[in-house]
């Protein structure tokens, strides 16, 4: 049975077996855990998924990873433990005073990391679903980042990226979404600085691994210059499909 913890939560896999109440409550013993769930599917700009409660009725906890905390509702917002090494790479990877947009901040799952784990100067953390966005407040408070930065060092805004992405200028921009992505490569293009790092997700047919997604980062880029610095397989997506990330410089 393939399943993964979240805090306290028990995430089944979608195709795992319904099991009986007596199988459900020896499973909350062995993973000692409070609630069951299972997540069917994850749907919509918001990646919003859809959950069926097994046994208990709590589903909103605080989950550890990389020495971060993160709170979420499961029945809110999404988790993805294929992309746990990423958010670690991305927080190593940051220089002291580079400031950032992270353009899909989710509840945090880049912006907490890197604040905890290198020293930015800024990031601003916009994120478009209010759910997220509240969480994305509560992890930046659970995390002391701006109390211990003694200064806003995340910036938290609820708004549509394609708005507010080109009014912003940065040292590294990140694009941690999948799917559609690419419709965001001219915004991210505009808010990089010369010889800044956009991070550009794709979900890419594996045959097509090698050229369409430099081809859409160069397209959007017209008259500046890219260097690709990274490509890193992220995860399987699906039969055929990989997520990939992209580290591009663009002057
Ligand atoms: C769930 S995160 C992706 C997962 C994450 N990269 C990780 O490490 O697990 C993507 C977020 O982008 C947000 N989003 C989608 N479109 C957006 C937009 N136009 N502006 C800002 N946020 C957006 C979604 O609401 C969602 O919270």
């Amino acid at each position: 049975m393939k399943w993964k913890k979240i805090g306290n939560i028990l995430i089944l896999d979608k195709n795992s077996k319904y099991e009986s109440e007596k199988d459900l409550k020896r499973l909350l013993d062995i993973h000692n855990v409070e609630t069951i769930v299972k997540v069917k599917n994850i749907a919509g700009q918001f990646r919003t998924p859809s959950v069926e409660i097994l046994i208990g009725n709590n589903t909103e906890t605080i989950h550890k990873e990389n020495g971060c905390l993160f709170k979420l509702d499961v029945s809110k917002v999404m988790w993805s433990k294929g992309n746990t090494n990423e958010r670690f790479r991305i927080a190593k990877l940051v220089k002291s005073g580079d400031t950032i947009v992270d353009m899909f901040a989710g509840i945090g799952y880049f912006s907490i990391p890197i604040a905890r784990h290198s020293q930015p100067k800024k990031i601003f953390s916009i994120e478009i679903n209010p759910d997220s966005y509240h969480y994305l407040k509560n992890n930046i408070d659970l995390n002391k980042i701006n109390i211990k930065a003694g200064y806003k060092r995340i910036e938290a805004i609820l708004e549509d990226c394609k708005k507010i992405a080109t009014e912003l200028s940065a040292d590294r921009v990140l694009m941690g979404y999948v799917k559609t992505t690419h419709h965001f490569l001219d915004v991210a293009i505009d808010c990089v600085n010369h010889g800044g790092i956009i991070h550009y997700h794709e979900t890419v047919p594996e045959k097509l691994m090698n050229s369409r997604p430099y081809e859409r980062i160069a397209k959007s880029a017209g008259n500046r210059e890219v260097e690709i610095l990274d490509t890193n397989i992220i995860k399987k997506y699906s039969p055929g499909v990989v997520h990939i990330v992209v580290d591009a410089r663009i002057y």
